[in-house]
């Protein structure tokens, strides 16, 4: 095991977004919404884990039951009643574009969606900047995936409707790190102080560990990053986890955490986002889940995994009653739905 470090010189420092929300926004509509009460996040662009509070998260969180309960019921729900959302995606997506797109429509709204950029005027040479100031005119929220650290902040800056950060590059994933505090929340009991959390491979390149170890800095959590040296979690985070004073160790033995961890969040190493192709070989089959691994965990450890998976899980493990990473993509279309209301909702 590593020792604890404050300035991990190996890791290169990358662009995030910045902490809190950029400015409310005009531009959402009023007429004909249901009544429930005045809404938390109105006009918010969604960029960073690290813009939510541990009220917010509180809040959000009970809005995700509310809709949880309207899903499984088949409820009627017109709460975005009239509104247009755009998705406009640079990367590829299943659930995180899925979900965003069955989330408007459970809610009542509609949705525009760009998935293939390829096939827009993006190839043409149009900025980002010009692509959301002409998407705006057409929806009343942007939900944008990118390639670039960073491009949803840009994007946040040009747009006059609300931006939801749905991945820029290796950046930051907060929407995907709030549906996994909800799952872990749900899996433990409601009870987050005084877990520990392991993660496991890309963690320089994972936008979903960055924002995920962002989000879990609101509560008392101790942390043990598991990746090879060229896939150390960056800089950025880890002065984020120091300005909260929260405990984290590293290491790159999966077998050193295996048994103390309370949640295990497995990462797909991300071979299209190496800077050095070669370091494939040798990092790819290094971390794999499997029942023989599994037998040395808590028998209430909670395994979960953003998907999609490559080797890192084996599917044997996919019935062991703690592998939770199909609750979890469920999870994401609760969450999805509770932000989108909560942002475009008068
Ligand atoms: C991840 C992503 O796109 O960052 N997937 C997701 O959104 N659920 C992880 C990955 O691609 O490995």
């Amino acid at each position: 095991m590593r020792e604890e470090q404050h300035e991990p010189s190996a890791i290169s420092s990358q662009q995030s977004a910045p902490s809190q929300p950029l400015r409310e926004k005009e531009g959402t509509r009023d007429e004909g919404q249901e009544e429930r009460g005045s809404s938390r996040f109105r006009g918010w662009d969604i960029l960073s884990a690290g813009q939510f509070s541990p009220a917010d998260l509180d809040h959000l969180f009970k809005v995700a039951d509310e809709m949880a309960g309207i899903v499984r019921r088949h409820q009627r729900c017109s709460l975005l009643d009239r509104h247009v959302v755009a998705t406009l995606f640079y990367e590829p997506s299943t659930r995180t574009r899925l979900s965003f797109e069955s989330a408007v429509v459970h809610l009542g709204g509609k949705v525009i969606s760009t998935s293939e950029v390829t096939f827009s005027s993006v190839v043409k040479g149009e900025s980002l900047p010009d692509t959301v100031r002409v998407i705006e005119r057409y929806s009343d929220a942007i939900v944008l995936r990118h390639t670039h650290a960073g491009a949803a902040a840009e994007a946040a800056a040009y747009a006059s409707v609300p931006i939801f950060n749905a991945g820029d590059g290796p950046g930051e994933h907060p929407t995907q790190a709030l549906l996994d505090l909800y799952t872990i929340r749900e899996e433990k009991g409601g009870q987050i102080d005084g877990l520990r959390v392991g993660m496991v491979g890309d963690l320089k390149y994972g936008r979903t560990v960055h924002s995920l170890a962002r989000l879990l800095c609101n509560y008392d959590v101790g942390f043990t990053f598991v990746a090879p040296d060229a896939l150390r979690m960056p800089l950025s985070v880890i002065r984020e986890l120091n300005r909260y004073a929260r405990r984290y160790q590293e290491t790159e033995d999966l077998h050193d955490v295996i048994a103390e961890s309370d949640v295990l969040y497995v990462t797909r190493i991300q071979k299209e986002r190496l800077e050095q192709p070669e370091l494939w070989d040798y990092v790819k089959d290094l971390y794999t889940v499997d029942p023989a691994l599994m037998a040395q965990a808590k028998p209430d450890m909670t395994l979960m995994h953003p998907l999609p998976r490559l080797a890192e899980i084996s599917p044997e493990v996919d019935g062991d009653p703690r592998a939770a990473y199909f609750r979890q993509v469920g999870n994401g279309l609760f969450v999805r739905m509770a932000l989108l209301s909560e942002v475009l909702r008068d």
